[in-house]
């Protein structure tokens, strides 16, 4: 479907009347937040909180479909699933890409019908494939992207004839951290040189509808050449398929073998658009990018469109976790800032040694008996930053100059929308965050914080007497 089509609300996803361009600028940094707003959330909510501006998500959709305004553009939902989040994309007219079960279900209570789902699994667990097999009955328009032939069969021993996208591994990534590069990992698709007749085999059984590959997450200015060589295979592909089949694979003149020709309907060259995380590091040149993407994978054959999956650059600079400084040690080595989120909260530093921007907000020096002046007016000091989590790599920046934080004081760590929230996990027993969701400039908590209780609610407790445990 052509998101354009989609689009429910269009006058509320882009600048109005009487804007110019700036009104939509290509990343929000850390230091263009309201340091009063999100002092003033934090005050009301508590710390560790995770604030995400619906209309910076917005304005990230409207910026990707004027860039790609004939491909198919679909919110990869990991990024994300935020119910607030979902809604906000499903109105601006994009679609839901989702790589299980949870998050089909989470895009299917936000609204988002079978015509614009998308489901990538990838060694998908039995459940997930029942569960997903059987909202297929009932949304016969939804499409299941698969990676491996034993999927397919998996699918078909379901009884699942429905909608297919065969997902390759174009043998070429990027990404910001070898962790996140997907396109040449074999964990991901069907490999290149067998992809066309994998593609034309799965057609026999099912309604072969696009292909698909991902380079990878995090991708900036310096990989787009591999991004491009993705792309321009996949068009390569998408040619191959739509030529007569009478190579190796045989052709098939008495209607019984793989099909002759594959009528498909997109090539998908997956997400993986960075954002700028560092204060001075530019911004990707969307249209630019969005240029070079159409001229590598072109020509497409008659009736095939491109489609993008974008997570992090939905939502990424539309989010900040606010945090409080509890502790101040100076050390022979380093100054430690101790504050109240860890790695339990943002998982990214420790896990890919992410670099997140930090702002120190101040606050301590409103408070009875504090000499400390404004952030403004304090020295900028190397600190670390350190969560409250027993592992040494539970650090939020190490040696970075901030303005000399003091206990009290709260911290915005920048462009933290994306596998933010949807990273944090318990460990430590540590209950989750609140989360608090700005619309039109209204604030509306939409998760709140964990409880203690919380931790222990899928916990049984009590004499176990059977093999029930
Ligand atoms: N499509 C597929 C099939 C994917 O696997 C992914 C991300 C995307 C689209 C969206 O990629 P994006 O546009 O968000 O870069 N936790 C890591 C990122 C892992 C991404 C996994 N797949 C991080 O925090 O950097």
């Amino acid at each position: 479907m052509s998101d354009r089509d989609a689009a429910e609300t269009p006058g509320t996803a882009g600048p109005t009347d009487g804007e110019t361009a700036d009104d939509n600028p290509s990343v929000r940094r850390v230091s263009d937040w309201s340091a009063d707003r999100l002092a003033e959330l934090a005050a009301e909510h508590g710390t560790p909180l995770y604030v995400q501006d619906l209309d910076r998500v917005r304005e990230n959709c409207e910026r990707l479909r004027d860039a790609f305004p004939d491909a198919d553009v679909r919110y990869a939902v990991k990024a994300h699933t935020g119910r607030a989040v979902l809604e906000a994309v499903r109105e601006a007219g994009l679609d839901a890409e989702c790589a299980s079960a949870g998050e089909v279900d989470r895009a299917l209570a936000a609204g988002f019908g079978g015509d614009r789902l998308h489901y990538t699994a990838v060694n998908p667990p039995a459940r997930d494939l029942d569960y997903v097999a059987g909202v297929a009955e009932a949304e016969p328009d939804l499409t299941i992207t698969v990676g491996a032939v034993d999927t397919l069969d998996r699918l078909a021993e379901r009884g699942y004839d429905g909608r297919v996208c065969v997902r390759v591994n174009p043998g070429v990534g990027a990404g910001h951290h070898e962790k996140v590069r997907t396109g040449g990992a074999a964990k991901f698709g069907i490999p290149y040189d067998r992809a066309a007749e994998a593609t034309r085999d799965a057609a026999e059984r099912f309604d072969v509808v696009g292909i698909h590959a991902h380079a990878g997450s995090g991708i900036d200015s310096d990989q787009l050449d591999s991004h491009r060589e993705l792309v321009a295979r996949m068009g390569e592909l998408a040619r191959e398929l739509a030529e007569p089949n009478d190579g190796d694979a045989g052709g098939d003149p008495d209607g019984d073998g793989p099909p002759d020709l594959l009528d498909i309907e997109y090539v998908d060259v997956g997400g993986g658009f960075g954002v700028p995380y560092e204060e001075d590091a530019p911004a990707l040149d969307l249209p630019a990018v969005a240029e070079a993407t159409r001229e590598a994978v072109a020509p497409l054959p008659a009736g095939v469109d491109l489609a993008i999956e974008p997570g992090r650059y939905v939502v990424a600079d539309a989010g900040v976790l606010l945090t409080r400084v509890n502790t101040v040690k100076p050390t022979p080595d380093e100054r430690v800032v101790g504050v109240d989120a860890g790695m339990t909260d943002l998982l990214r530093p420790a896990m890919y040694d992410a670099y997140h921007p930090i702002r120190n907000l101040g606050g301590a020096e409103g408070v009875d008996g504090s000499d400390a002046p404004a952030p403004a007016d304090r020295s900028a000091t190397p600190v670390t930053v350190a969560g409250p989590i027993c592992e040494t790599g539970d650090t939020l920046c190490r040696d970075r100059a901030l303005a000399d934080p003091v206990r009290g004081d709260l911290l915005a760590v920048g462009i933290a929308g994306a596998y933010g929230y949807e990273m944090a996990n318990q460990y430590n027993s540590r209950p989750r965050p609140a989360e608090v969701a700005l619309d039109d400039g209204t604030a509306a908590v939409v998760r709140r914080r964990e409880t203690l209780g919380d931790l222990t609610t899928v916990e049984r407790t009590g004499t176990v007497t059977g093999g029930d445990r």
